[in-house]
């Protein structure tokens, strides 16, 4: 496989759980039953599937630490994560269960998702590995908080670049995000940190992060970085499942920063990994690798970020163009 010249490491940090999906033809409201279709298992967990979506995009070497019980369930978790190449520190949880997700996946791609968060519970501050060779340390939300302060403090003061995708929606502890550099957040994330709901532009100025991310899935990504926003209008793609879609994109996009890439490059690849994610059942099963990254960006070039893209993602925003 053909990478991009590798410049640094990243350092996953966060959540692995085996996906149990059911196919339906919608997401039950809440007390309907809902007939589904068929059933079956994926690897999964938003920190696994960011991890294994940084390794495949390529340019930067990529190391998880995940807390797994001992159970055949961390078994299919461990297989994937090494197939894709991400090299892993594994807290043992003897007696607790591996993480699991319980999916309703939809015929028109969307998702309800419960998590029974089982061994993820269980990482804690001192499991953190040494960063020596860390440019970036990526988390999420589905560990302790209190282990995710503690990790976020402990690499920006040994100079690593926190990456945080603040998922699933929760309330951040006071100081959190003074340290960390990239905030990547989808609109109800936005709005439950912020407080402000449905104004993008709005909601951004209450953020003194210094770069941060929406993602808009089907219309495309925001980005603001030191005062300056990009836009990045979405590829268009037949999705067929959405879950894990916006892990791809933290994990591509935390490649391109760790392999030294500018940010609309960067929105740009991970833009194109999120949505070749959508086309293609399963979280981890879907996210694409680095050709075909490549080969999907060169083919859609013209069609994505036209003037009429762009002015119509502006004002979504709240933006004026
Ligand atoms: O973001 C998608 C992921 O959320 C799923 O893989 C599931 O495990 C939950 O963590």
């Amino acid at each position: 496989m053909n990478h991009a010249p590798s410049r640094s490491g990243v350092l996953v940090a966060g959540s692995a759980n085996l996906d149990f999906v059911v196919r339906a033809a919608h997401v039950p409201a809440p007390g309907e039953t809902v007939l589904g279709r068929e059933f079956a298992t994926f690897p999964g967990g938003k920190g696994a599937n960011q991890a294994v979506a940084c390794a495949r995009a390529g340019g930067a070497a990529t190391r998880m630490l995940l807390a797994l019980g001992e159970d055949p369930y961390a078994q299919q978790l461990e297989a994937s994560l090494r197939g894709a190449g991400v090299e892993l520190h594994i807290v043992r949880t003897p007696g607790v269960a591996t993480g699991t997700a319980f999916i309703c996946l939809a015929d028109d791609a969307e998702n309800a998702i419960t998590v029974a968060p089982g061994a993820n519970n269980k990482l804690r501050a001192e499991h953190l590995p040494a960063l020596a060779g860390v440019s970036h340390l990526l988390l999420q939300l589905e560990t302790p908080m209190e282990t995710v302060m503690a990790y976020a403090v402990a690499a920006h003061a040994a100079g690593v670049s926190v990456v945080l995708n603040a998922a699933p929606a929760r309330e951040l502890p006071t100081g959190l995000l003074d340290a960390v550099a990239v905030l990547i957040v989808n609109e109800g994330e936005l709005a439950t940190i912020t407080g402000v709901h449905g104004n993008i532009a709005a909601a951004l100025k209450h953020l003194c992060v210094p770069c941060v991310i929406v993602t808009l899935g089907a219309r495309g990504a925001c980005a603001r970085a030191q005062g300056k926003f990009h836009l990045q209008a979405a590829y268009r793609v037949d999705p067929v499942d959405t879950t894990g879609a916006g892990d791809t994109f933290c994990g591509a996009f935390t490649a391109a920063l760790g392999a030294g890439l500018d940010l609309p490059t960067a929105l740009a690849r991970a833009s194109a990994a999120g949505a070749l994610a959508t086309t293609r059942l399963g979280a981890q099963t879907g996210v694409p690798g680095y050709d075909e990254i490549e080969t999907f960006m060169r083919s859609r070039a013209a069609r994505t970020n036209n003037v009429a893209a762009q002015r119509e993602l502006a004002a979504y925003c709240g933006l004026k163009d």
